[in-house]
């Protein structure tokens, strides 16, 4: 089993090292900080007691998969490594600095890769003299449990390094995507508008945060509805995603952030984490307004947005429709896959709802792909 290093013992990398040593590998686990690998040991402790006592895994296998884990503070430690997974700080000089130290150390058939979520991949491989080997391989939080792994190469990434990567990580029995190395990749970037159009919905006075999740949940399947997960999120988090996105495309209206959300973010209100987000933890949350009608127009406006963002990334050869699909269900949990759901609802119908709305509007956030355009001209379907 080959050697697999982490760098950054923080929520994401405490994560995947464990996945990569219940996998089998000799894990190192590297932090410049002694209090961040502390922590980590800790709390990855108190996780494998509990998959004990849940009767997931036994004491013999916690054993196992603790001796396979090294906790390190010098960098050397991570010489021998076949791949080694970034997972440090979101600063672009902080990454390209380290993955010079990084190349420095291992040999030059070491994949190394990046967890980041929102910078370029070819940014930090520019930084490498052996930049073919360079990759990012993004995980969602909590790492052990959600199945979804987007996997970008950059432009400077061999098709080798892609390749054993992919198995790599599939080998994990993660369900793996591979994106283009574009702003927010697809979930970040396609999820957008379950935020962006609840948040506008809310500021032209329609429905309330309640009555906006509920219709989402009731009618729409989903999991938690967008405030709920925005505030379980954290607005702060949230709200720079959607910041860093915008600023990624050249500020394409599409993505422009909401003023509402901002203020929560400034007053600190960043959700569950703080007692007091979109609602506040300490009370009763309130009750929706349970108008069917109501529900149905809300749940098809966010809808028609998001499907219009994952037809974009089609349009834009982003990932294979199959892919953009399997980002939405297994990495946020969508009750369907969107361009499935969008052959489900009809594709002239989304066309004319967001037809509609950018004729109300005038604005170029409601603009339809062109290539729903050209689908409904040509009688086709997503599947
Ligand atoms: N949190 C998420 O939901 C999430 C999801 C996907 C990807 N990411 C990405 O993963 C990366 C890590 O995020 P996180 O949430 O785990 O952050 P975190 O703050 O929990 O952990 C970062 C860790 O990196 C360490 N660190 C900072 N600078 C370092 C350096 N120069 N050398 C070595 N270690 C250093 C810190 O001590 C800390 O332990 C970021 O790039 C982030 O964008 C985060």
């Amino acid at each position: 089993m080959i050697k697999v290093s982490i760098i950054g013992a923080g929520t994401m990398g405490s994560g995947i090292a464990q996945i990569a040593a219940t996998k089998g590998h000799e894990v190192c686990l590297y932090d410049s900080f002694n209090k961040s690998l502390e922590n980590s040991k800790n709390n990855l402790n108190k996780i494998l007691n509990r998959l004990v006592e849940k009767e997931k895994i036994n004491n013999e296998k916690k054993e196992q998969i603790i001796s396979r884990l090294k906790f390190s503070s010098n960098l050397k430690d991570i010489q021998g490594s076949s791949l080694v997974i970034e997972a440090i700080i979101e600063d672009l000089s902080i990454k390209q600095k380290l993955f010079k130290e990084i190349e420095s150390i291992v040999d030059k058939n070491c994949i190394i890769a990046t967890n980041t979520s929102s910078l370029s991949i070819a940014s930090i491989a520019g930084a490498c003299e052996k930049a073919d080997r360079v990759i990012g391989i993004h995980f969602f939080n909590p790492a052990p449990l959600m199945p979804l792994v987007e996997i970008i190469p950059a432009v400077q990434t061999s098709e080798e390094t892609n390749k054993k990567t992919k198995e790599l990580i599939d080998g994990w029995d993660k369900v793996t995507v591979i994106v283009k190395d574009t702003p927010g990749f697809i979930v970040n970037r396609v999820a957008r508008p379950f935020y962006g159009e609840a948040l506008r919905i809310y500021e032209e006075g329609i429905a309330d945060f309640a009555t906006i999740d509920w219709a989402m949940k009731e009618i729409g399947g989903f999991k938690m509805g967008p405030f709920e997960l925005m505030d379980y999120i954290g607005n702060d988090v949230n709200y720079t995603v959607t910041e860093t996105v915008f600023t990624a495309f050249y500020f394409d209206p599409r993505y422009k952030p909401s003023f509402t959300q901002k203020r929560m973010k400034e007053a600190g209100y960043y959700g569950r984490k703080t007692g007091k987000g979109f609602y506040d933890y300490s009370q009763d949350l309130p009750e929706p307004k349970r108008d069917y009608e109501l529900a149905k127009k809300i749940l098809f406006r966010i809808l028609s947005m998001l499907i219009n963002e994952a037809a974009d990334a089609v349009f834009l050869n982003i990932a294979t429709k199959k892919d953009i699909d399997l980002a939405m269900t297994k990495g946020v949990n969508y009750p369907k896959g969107l361009l499935s759901w969008s052959d489900e609802i009809g594709i002239k119908k989304v066309f004319n709802q967001l037809d509609e709305l950018y004729n109300e509007y005038n604005e170029d956030r409601y603009r339809p792909s062109p290539i729903l355009k050209r689908m409904i001209k040509n009688n086709q379907t997503f599947f």
